[in-house]
């Protein structure tokens, strides 16, 4: 019997993360960020890691450990025994994330984790390609967008809150560049899957959409 996976995809700062832990509280499964997995490589080799060589990065992520602790809204995920830091939250470490969520060698890798962590559990899965790579034969995709502006507003947001300085116009450029590399890597490029409900977010409250999921998901 296959375990019960729902997929959330889409660019960063659609809302994805906030909605997403919010729908698997109500949906009864456990909430897995895997954004979180590739920032805490980026953080682990640090700034430049993309450039190292591909045995050091592999071999990092060989001995790295991933683990999901309780479910539901409260789910979380441990990287080598630990919780991610919130340094790992910040743009800066979105772009080393990004830098090397474009090599094969780290997206085999965490795709293994992320396939292994929903054979053990069922799973509402959050990132770029869980509906299209990691979990393609999952009952529910759903793909978030958001116009660019709004994405970086609500970032701003989101980082002050974590008590952290934030410039809009520095973190719309981020964005920008960041949605380019995601959507224009040769492997596992940002897009929505053909099975998808796409949910614009920008006019929506987050209420709204975790209602939508919610519904569509029950089923
Ligand atoms: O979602 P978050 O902003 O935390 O993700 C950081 C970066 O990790 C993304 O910009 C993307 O390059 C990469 N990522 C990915 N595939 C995923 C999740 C994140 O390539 N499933």
């Amino acid at each position: 019997e296959s375990r019960r996976i729902v997929t959330i995809d889409g660019p960063a700062g659609a809302g994805k993360t906030t909605v997403s832990r919010r729908a698997a509280g109500e949906l009864g499964v456990a909430y897995l960020d895997t954004g979180a997995m590739f920032r805490a490589l980026a953080l682990a080799l640090g700034e430049g890691g993309h450039r190292l060589p591909e045995a050091t990065i592999d071999a990092r992520l060989a001995a790295m450990t991933f683990a999901l602790e309780g479910s539901g809204a409260d789910t979380l995920l441990l990287v080598d025994g630990a919780p991610l830091p919130d340094a790992a939250r910040t743009e800066r470490v979105g772009g080393w994330a990004s830098n090397l969520a474009v090599l094969p060698v780290v997206r085999r890798r965490l795709r293994l984790a992320q396939q292994a962590l929903g054979a053990s559990t069922d799973l509402l899965a959050e990132g770029r390609d869980m509906g299209t790579v990691v979990f393609p034969e999952a009952r529910h995709k759903f793909f978030l967008t958001a116009s660019p502006e709004v994405r970086a507003g609500r970032r701003v947001l989101q980082l002050e809150s974590l008590g952290k300085p934030a410039d809009y116009e520095a973190i719309l450029e981020a964005i920008r560049h960041r949605d380019a590399q995601d959507q224009n890597r040769a492997e596992a490029p940002l897009v929505a899957a053909k099975d998808a409900l796409v949910i614009d977010t920008s006019d929506l409250t987050e209420d709204a959409v975790v209602a939508r999921i919610v519904a569509a998901a029950a089923v």
